[in-house]
């Protein structure tokens, strides 16, 4: 079955005014659905979406949500709001937990109420923690998949594994239906150059490599190069934003035939070092990258791989930008005339 395939469906974005959410936000209406994005704007951007579909609103506050609810029939919810910095998770995890679990908790109850029973979470791979021998080895790379233990080792990682737990209990109690993916690192931005990732402060490896390359951002700092990796630097997975929301379209539609809380890795399974991704900006952006090699950060593993095999084979689903130069230049076009 395809689940790419859907009927119109009124879907609420929470945190559809972010960068995930409001590519999210974009192919829905693409698909002929109708999404209301529900955002308290702490991190997001009111441009980087349509303004009649905005509603600003903090998950925190249960009868602002009440109210969303009450004005639409919503068939379904996806649920990108966070606050997602790991170091400042563990100087404010007080923040975290009020942000991340209790505002998500509020955001259920009102689905409930309501009688909404399809939720799509974003989770993400901060859930498992250090990888442990006895992962899958993809392409000769050390990947895993969603049997690999979890163990988050900040606040911001166990904020999301105690939702993920929250959904196995209420589908088995209330029947709600859900999808949480465990997203790697999301990357790139809209082909078109009209949205793309807007952070402040920005943590994420590619916007501050081409930030150092416009000379808007610092000089790179490139913590570690003697891990256990072919140039000594960290591998991670880097899985184009439209990809992520494609995943999300399908679990739509997955939904409508599946019951019970599912879990489901989202990266494109290669690895790139931060060498690789350096060199592909360079050979983007046509620019030297200044960049000094610092010393390694805490609690950075060697190598974070995806073994998406489940989304693969359960959701049809396909990650279409598979080489770093490609969803490099998305990025670039992005960054090189940043709308917001
Ligand atoms: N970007 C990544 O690489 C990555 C990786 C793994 C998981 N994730 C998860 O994906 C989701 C989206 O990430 P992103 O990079 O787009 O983040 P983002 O910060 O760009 O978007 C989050 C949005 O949620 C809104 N928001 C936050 N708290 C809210 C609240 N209490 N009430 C209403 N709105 C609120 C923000 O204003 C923002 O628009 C997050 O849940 C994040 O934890 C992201």
């Amino acid at each position: 079955m395809d689940d790419s395939m859907n009927d119109s469906m009124n879907v609420l974005v929470c945190g559809g005014a972010g960068y995930i959410g409001s590519h999210m936000v974009r192919l829905l209406q693409e698909q002929g659905h109708t999404p209301v994005v529900f955002d308290n704007l702490s991190t997001g951007h009111a441009e980087a979406v349509p303004e009649d579909c905005l509603v600003r609103g903090d998950l925190r506050d249960k009868s602002a949500l009440r109210r969303v609810f009450a004005e639409h029939a919503f068939d379904a919810v996806m649920h990108f709001a966070a606050k997602s910095i790991v170091p400042e998770s563990v100087t404010d995890p007080a923040l975290y937990y009020e942000n991340n679990v209790a505002g998500t908790l509020n955001l259920l109850d009102a689905m409930r109420e309501e009688g909404v029973m399809r939720f799509v979470f974003s989770s993400t791979a901060a859930v498992y923690g250090n990888p442990i021998d006895g992962g899958a080895q993809g392409n000769g790379v050390f990947t895993m998949d969603e049997l690999h233990p979890v163990a988050p080792l900040n606040p911001y990682g166990h904020s999301k594994l105690f939702i993920e737990q929250v959904l196995q209990a209420q589908a088995r109690a209330y029947g709600l239906r859900s999808v949480a993916f465990r997203y790697f690192n999301a990357a790139g931005a809209a082909p078109d150059g009209e949205l793309g990732e807007s952070h402040d402060p920005e943590t994420h490896l590619i916007p501050n490599i081409l930030r150092a390359a416009l000379g808007t951002g610092p000089e790179l700092h490139l913590f570690g190069d003697d891990y256990a990796t072919p140039d000594g630097t960290c591998v991670r997975d880097y899985i184009h934003v439209n990809d992520l929301a494609d995943a999300h379209l399908r679990a739509l539609g997955f939904m409508r035939r599946e019951e019970g809380a599912h879990t489901f890795n989202l990266g494109n399974g290669q690895g790139f070092s931060v060498r690789q991704v350096l060199q592909a900006a360079e050979e983007v952006t046509g620019r030297p990258i200044p960049h000094t090699i610092s010393p390694r950060r805490p609690g950075d593993a060697d190598v974070l791989v995806a073994d998406s095999a489940k989304a693969r084979a359960v959701l049809g689903w396909e990650p279409k930008v598979t080489d770093m130069r490609e969803l490099m230049e998305t990025a670039w076009r992005w960054h090189s005339d940043q709308k917001f």
